[in-house]
């Protein structure tokens, strides 16, 4: 193997650790709800985030049921994985893309002003899940 393939090898599997050290638990226990609760003023990130809603998709629920079993939650983890930079909540796409931009957010999110800043509670529940990833 030469060296280019030896350093490709590496990121491929620092990538692969970084979501690992996300937990499912603290994922499904305190961030999967926020995606789904009734929020003050807002519509809920799931009745625009599933199938077809860009990286961002959620799971369908079942006919007849509101909640997620563990294989879709699972599904729903990998997929919100991917907008998240372990350890950095600045820095992960899934907080700062709904955040109001003077808030600390990006410029524009169809889905509108989610969070008012950084001190909303479910946006301090989102970043310490993702503060905590090891
Ligand atoms: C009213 C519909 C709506 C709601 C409610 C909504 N969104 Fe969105 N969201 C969108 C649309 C449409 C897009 C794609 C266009 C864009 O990027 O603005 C999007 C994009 C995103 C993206 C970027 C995904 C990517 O492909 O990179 C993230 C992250 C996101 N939303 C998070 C959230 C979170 C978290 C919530 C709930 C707290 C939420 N959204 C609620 C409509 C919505």
């Amino acid at each position: 193997m030469n060296l280019a393939r030896i350093s490709m090898a590496v990121m491929v599997m620092a990538g692969i650790a970084g979501a690992q050290d996300l937990s499912y638990e603290v994922y499904k226990a305190k961030v999967e709800p926020v995606f789904f609760k009734k929020r003050e003023g807002h519509a809920r990130c799931v009745s625009c985030h599933t199938a077809g809603g860009g990286a961002f998709s959620l799971q369908a629920f079942s006919p007849g049921t509101k909640v997620w079993t563990d294989a879709q939650s699972r599904k729903n983890f990998d997929a919100v994985s991917y907008l998240v930079v372990p350890g950095k909540p600045d820095e992960s796409r899934l907080l700062i893309h709904p955040l109001a931009q003077e808030g600390g957010g990006d410029i524009f999110h169809s889905g509108g002003r989610q969070f008012a800043n950084k001190n909303d509670p479910e946006w301090k529940v989102i970043a310490d899940w993702i503060r905590g990833a090891k």
